[in-house]
């Protein structure tokens, strides 16, 4: 299996939102964070001849960074379609051997339908932290626990007691987690400094 930090490179030339829209929460995730995320899985075998779902996969980084790692196939899927057109063009840059189907549809209405115990999510939902639409990652959650046996999503600090309240009352299991903390460039009018260090928290959670 190829290291982390190749997958990292790999991930580097992924461009992000040309106009990023703060009510959607559109911010790009970082290489390195999107590298860590997509090795883990596949040491854990989630990633491999398996089908993988991007709940609001923005400008593909997680989706094409499943891709470079031998899925069966990838689906990204977000409800804006500016994105997806960058989306395309990460594909191209990247030069994965496993092409993506790049879907416009809204994460939260479950809208595939693929073989659950087969399917792995990868996700970095909105927060909802910027809307007073506190949790707006629930309902992504909701679409991990309909149609995937196995997930990974990034959520806020202090996410704990939800991610794992939710994954019990939903019949899933976190098995693992890990901390983490990037910087977000300024992008929106409400970012007051030009990078902004934000602690994140990553779960796996098992749905079967
Ligand atoms: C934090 S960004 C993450 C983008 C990308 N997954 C990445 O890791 O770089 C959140 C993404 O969720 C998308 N999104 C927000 N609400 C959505 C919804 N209801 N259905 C699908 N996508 C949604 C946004 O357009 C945005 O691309």
């Amino acid at each position: 299996m190829p290291t982390k930090s190749a997958l990292a490179q790999q991930l580097a030339v992924v461009a992000g939102f040309d106009n990023p829209r703060a009510s959607l929460e559109q911010y790009r995730t970082p290489p390195d964070l999107a590298a860590h995320l997509v090795h883990t899985a596949d040491l854990q075998g989630d990633i491999q001849s398996r089908t993988v779902v991007d709940l609001g996969c923005g400008t593909g980084m997680l989706a094409l960074g499943a891709a470079l790692r031998s899925p069966a196939r990838v689906v990204g899927l977000d409800i804006d379609p500016a994105p997806l057109s960058t989306a395309r063009g990460n594909e191209h840059k990247v030069g994965s051997t496993t092409s993506v189907s790049w879907i416009r549809a809204d994460a939260t209405a479950a809208p595939l339908c693929p073989p659950v115990e087969e399917t792995t999510v990868v996700m970095n939902p909105p927060f909802g932290a910027q809307s007073d639409n506190e949790h707006a990652d629930r309902r992504f959650l909701e679409t991990a626990a309909a149609i995937a046996g196995v997930s990974y999503s990034i959520h806020n600090e202090g996410s704990q007691t939800f991610v794992e309240s939710f994954a019990a009352d939903n019949g899933g299991e976190v098995t693992h987690a890990f901390e983490t903390e990037f910087d977000l460039p300024r992008q929106f009018d409400f970012h007051e400094s030009d990078r902004q260090a934000i602690t994140a928290e990553v779960y796996r959670i098992d749905w079967a």
